[in-house]
């Protein structure tokens, strides 16, 4: 088992990172659970998973209801979000009981949300069960659901008490979505980490193909990078948690102009963003070009879209910043960026021309 540490005083937690850890995880909580009950939920494609960590539970000793709903990014709403806390009264939650997530990122958004504000604040377990939730969204304790405006813009930070990572659940997710989170992956190598960007080109292949030790060090790479991130910024106040938004403003752009639906997934927009966000850089001369490109091809080789005509985006460059524009981290009239000085060297700039960011999109289409 690799346990990596999230070091946020009173609010630190462990992630555990084991093949077959969903058939232990009654044994892992038993000490928290101290004979209360845990609420699980889940959603509706995660059945079998579900059985398995019932199960675990129950031999524990531990009493599991199941709430049960909708796959997809509609179940974030204020609707589902009342119906959960109504049923996580009505199961008697109370202030230091444990509730588990057992999804992805939707999930985890979703209970973490709920249970920052159910009795002003109870426990909650992330159990992520794609690659975007392992090795993103589960970790670093940011919550929401989407409102009319836009995504993730009602919600809170709320770390949970414990993350538990299954790699071998990947066994059964559909190719696209892995791939959708490996562009979560390939972004820490990107963001500051040279040396792992050159580990994921030779081992990109492996990972897609099962095999179990690239799974492992993908995963744990990933979420100690994570780990170290949120532990120095938390609360994204000094612009080092930024970096995760890598590829971010270019892909909402990219999602909004495809209606935030599957026809182009969260992952799959951060992989042309990224690719967007390096050739972006390069044109304005503060990347080298062949990093630019070889961000590209390594996108392109494993499958995910590596700009525009790739994510099956053809509108203008005024109307993809007219989407940036609604973007949420727009502040005082400006718009973050992160930009590249080359591969593991990516920066915030405050003060991109989005003239300039237009123009540039208007070249790739
Ligand atoms: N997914 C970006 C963050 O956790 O800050």
């Amino acid at each position: 088992m690799t346990t990596i540490p999230v070091a946020l005083g009173a609010r630190s937690y462990d992630v555990r990172i084991e093949p077959g850890l969903l058939a232990r995880a009654g044994e892992i909580l038993a000490p928290s659970s101290r004979g209360r009950p845990i609420p699980i939920i889940t959603d509706a494609n995660l059945s079998a998973h579900c059985e398995t960590l019932v199960a675990s539970l129950a031999a524990a000793g531990i009493v599991a209801p199941v709430h049960t709903l909708p796959a997809g990014e509609s179940t974030k709403s204020w609707a589902q979000l009342e119906s959960l806390t109504d049923w996580l009264l009505e199961q008697g939650v109370v202030r230091s009981d444990h509730v588990i997530a057992l999804g992805g990122g939707v999930i985890g958004d979703l209970v973490g949300f709920a249970t920052s504000i159910l009795k002003r604040g109870c426990h909650f377990v992330q159990i992520p069960t794609t690659l975007l939730a392992q090795v993103d969204s589960s970790v670093g304790g940011k919550t929401a659901i989407n409102s009319k405006a836009g995504k993730n813009l009602i919600g809170a930070f709320h770390q949970p008490s414990i993350v538990l990572i299954d790699p071998q659940v990947l066994d059964t997710l559909p190719q696209r979505d892995l791939r959708a989170g490996y562009a979560e992956v390939a972004k820490y190598g990107l963001i500051d980490d040279a040396g792992f960007f050159a580990w994921c080109e030779e081992n990109a292949a492996a990972l897609f193909a099962g095999d179990p030790a690239a799974r492992a060090h993908a995963i744990g790479h990933s979420v100690g990078a994570k780990a170290r991130i949120v532990a120095a910024d938390e609360r994204e106040t000094t612009g080092t948690r930024a970096l995760l938004n890598l590829g971010h403003t270019f892909g909402h752009a990219l999602e909004a102009e495809t209606g935030f639906s599957d026809r182009l997934l969260h992952g799959e927009a951060v992989a042309a963003g990224m690719a967007l966000a390096f050739a972006f850089s390069a044109e304005q001369g503060l990347c080298p070009a062949g990093d630019a490109r070889r961000v590209a091809a390594h996108l392109r080789a494993v499958g995910l879209p590596d700009g525009l005509a790739a994510a099956g985006v053809t509108a203008d460059g005024q109307t993809l910043v007219g989407h940036m524009l609604h973007d949420k981290k727009m502040e005082g009239g400006t718009l973050p960026f992160l930009l590249a000085k080359g591969i593991g060297q990516t920066y915030l700039d405050k003060t991109v021309d989005l003239e300039k960011v237009a123009a540039f999109l208007d070249t790739q289409r």
